[in-house]
């Protein structure tokens, strides 16, 4: 069953539900075409039916890998970048304490990522921090040849091993990537580690319940069989039902489409709890990654509210009027605070007082919605029951499966990125990265 409820009500300003069913037929053909492996990028839709295919021996060969870590270290560096980075640190922001990392007597590792930028600063911090504690590394990478993540771990395998020793330091680091290619896997056979595989038919962005997200979340102690549970239960609401009516994920990317289709360019993922904010990461990159290439696509943004009302806001509320927002809503929180009564009331808050705080953040999200459709922005709300391991686990499949028929829709592949190459050819030029010596002497000419 989908825990997720999708209201696209205030969205009928700027299309009419009629406009949105009307584009069943597309979307239960674009759904079809996910499913029968018929569409471009079919060779990437390992994703498609993963939660339901994990198996048992592989969750525990996973837990398994944490124990041993777990019982080595007090922080995990998990290297990686983009879709090898982003949905452990997702998973991990929205489900753990706030000041996980100031409390004096934490149950599980925390975890640090590397090699998700190159800050020089960055990494000398890190490894001067890295001298006081026990730590393991979980490097990952599905290509095993990003720059990103190769420089950090050649820092932090070095600094690992001079700290505990050669023979340790190969029991404290786990490498996930392909089966057979790259330079990790030659890496990670040749000195032994334990590895994990990124199946060849899963792409970077669609791989948080493959070992890329399952073994980092494992290593930090949170539930990975509810997460997976969550994706499996979405994929069964969701993959084999095409109906608007009643698939949530279907109805997202049809109202996305139907938006973008009348001028709304960019779409606002909005949270109302800042321990979404790397979902919104995640999402952005899930979206931006599929949707936007050959001159389409609609631009992934992403707010933290209320902080950005008193930043954000303003554009939002009398900007360019391109804009469509999408808010999560959690329904319950984990805890219960109440705003006191003060018998001198010098700051006027006793009309308030007694009031939970999440009261008067669900009327910020209602004000604001209301302002924003009087605003010309149209505005869907998806709810979820708590922010908890099943819950973010069905979030996830959700985002992933709706990325696939909206990706569709829009006329993209939206499994292939041949957009990030420009970067990486031009920064291989001018590092002078052997076999690259025309684009060398090319790019040096425009200097
Ligand atoms: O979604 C993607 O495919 C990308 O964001 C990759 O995950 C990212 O570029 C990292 O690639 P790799 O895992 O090969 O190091």
């Amino acid at each position: 069953m989908s825990n997720i409820k999708l209201d696209i009500k205030n969205v009928y300003g700027c299309v009419t539900r009629p406009e949105i069913m009307g584009l069943q037929e597309e979307v239960s053909a674009n759904l079809e075409m996910l499913k029968k492996g018929s569409g471009e990028g079919n060779d990437f839709l390992g994703w498609l039916r993963l939660p339901s295919s994990i198996t048992e021996a592989e969750l525990t060969a996973v837990e398994k890998t944490a124990e041993r870590l777990r019982d080595r270290s007090d922080i995990v560096i998990v290297i990686g970048i983009g879709g090898s980075y982003l949905g452990a640190k997702a998973v991990n922001d929205a489900l753990s304490d706030s000041f996980e990392m100031l409390k004096k007597e934490r149950k599980n590792p925390m975890m640090i990522f590397a090699g998700h930028h190159i800050s020089e600063d960055y990494m000398q911090e890190l490894t001067a921090m890295l001298d006081q504690y026990n730590y393991a590394i979980v490097v990952i990478s599905k290509s095993g040849t990003t720059t990103e993540p190769a420089i950090a771990f050649r820092i932090l395998k070095e600094h690992l091993e001079k700290k505990v020793g050669s023979e340790e330091a190969v029991s404290r680091i786990v490498a996930i990537t392909d089966a057979t290619k790259g330079a990790l896997r030659k890496l990670a056979e040749q000195e032994g580690y334990e590895t994990y595989v990124i199946p060849d038919d899963v792409g970077g962005r669609f791989s948080v319940l493959t070992p890329v997200g399952l073994v980092p979340l494992a290593v930090s102690g949170f539930n990975i069989r509810q997460l997976v549970q969550g994706g499996a239960d979405m994929e069964k609401a969701c993959l084999n039902n095409a109906d608007l009516n009643t698939n949530p994920a279907a109805l997202y990317a049809a109202t996305r489409n139907a938006l973008y289709r009348k001028g709304k360019k960019i779409e606002i993922l909005v949270n109302y709890q800042v321990k979404l904010h790397y979902v919104a990461e995640w999402w952005k990159q899930l979206y931006g990654e599929s949707e936007g290439k050959d001159g389409k696509g609609i631009f992934p943004a992403a707010v933290d509210n209320s902080s950005d009302l008193h930043s954000m806001g303003q554009y939002i509320q009398e900007g360019e009027r391109i804009l469509f927002e999408t808010v999560i809503s959690i329904k319950e929180n984990d805890h219960t605070v109440k705003i006191p009564s003060d018998d001198k009331n010098l700051d006027g808050l006793n009309y308030l007082a007694g009031k939970k705080i999440d009261e008067v953040n669900k009327m910020a999200e209602l004000g604001t919605a209301l302002a924003h459709i009087d605003g010309e922005v149209p505005n869907m709300r998806i709810e979820i029951p708590r922010l908890d391991a099943y819950n973010v686990g069905q979030l996830m499949y959700f985002f992933e499966l709706a990325c696939g028929i909206s990706g569709y829709m829009l006329g993209v592949n939206p499994f292939n990125q041949p957009g990030v190459e420009a970067y990486k050819k031009n920064m291989f030029a001018l590092l002078e990265k052997p076999g690259f010596e025309k684009e060398t002497e090319k790019i040096r000419k425009r200097l």
